[in-house]
């Protein structure tokens, strides 16, 4: 999988990119990342980006060009599965679209600033539109981070069999059960008995019911 990232602080991306699943992802090869600083892309002598909103009101608005000639030279060197704008009025992630982006070979994210972008790019470039919940963030930069991590680690052989995607919250519509490790007794502090019954099917039943009541408690909406 490729995903080129279009923002204005590619900074920002240095320490997310630079440790853990996701450095180990791209040395490995399973994902290419590439930032591109859309001031790059500026035909402004002073690389501006921004311009004031037609009809007036408060804040900037990212202008076409630099965005447009951004999309347009990576278009021209291969076709991408999803545009994808990363906005609070997107549609909200979840572990299905995330899911469902796994499963791309190209993708470009980009990351708005300001009072966001001029609705034209959003009309003839934008694929997808994506939100990672109902609050504002300064920019798309962090929620970008967040689509990248939360995709990256469902490609294949990104994640070892012990770290399996397969068991995680949401991959079933459940949240997970609770899970413990030594000490089975810890001041007092027991780990259920089942667990260390050894007997498996028994434990697997017992993970699905608590999967369940976890779920009905915590989060009922999961389960319409
Ligand atoms: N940009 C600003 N806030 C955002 C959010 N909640 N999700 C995605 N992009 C954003």
């Amino acid at each position: 999988m490729r995903i080129d990232i279009l923002t204005l602080f590619p900074a920002l991306f240095e320490g997310p990119f630079s440790e853990s699943m996701i450095k180990r992802a791209c040395e490995a090869g399973h994902v290419e990342i590439h930032l591109h600083d859309i001031r790059d892309y500026s035909k402004d002598k002073h690389r501006k980006v921004d311009d004031y909103p037609f009809g007036g009101g408060a804040g900037m608005v990212m202008a076409i060009q630099p965005i447009a000639d951004a999309i347009d030279h990576l278009k021209s060197e291969r076709d991408y599965d999803h545009i994808i704008y990363m906005t609070p009025d997107g549609k909200t992630l979840n572990q299905g679209l995330a899911n469902h982006l796994s499963l791309s070979g190209n993708i470009i994210l980009l990351c708005g600033h300001y009072k966001g972008i001029d609705q034209r790019l959003r009309d003839h470039y934008i694929t997808d539109e994506i939100s990672i919940g109902d609050y504002v963030l300064t920019g798309g930069e962090l929620a970008a981070c967040v689509v990248v991590d939360a995709v990256v680690r469902l490609l294949p052989g990104v994640l070892s069999d012990e770290e399996s995607a397969l068991t995680d919250s949401f991959q079933d519509n459940l949240l997970a059960p609770p899970i413990y490790t030594r000490p089975s007794d810890y001041n007092g502090w027991k780990v259920p008995d089942i667990l260390l019954s050894g007997h498996e099917a028994k434990i697997e039943e017992w993970r699905m019911q608590q999967a369940l009541e976890r779920t009905k408690r915590l989060r009922p909406d999961l389960l319409k």
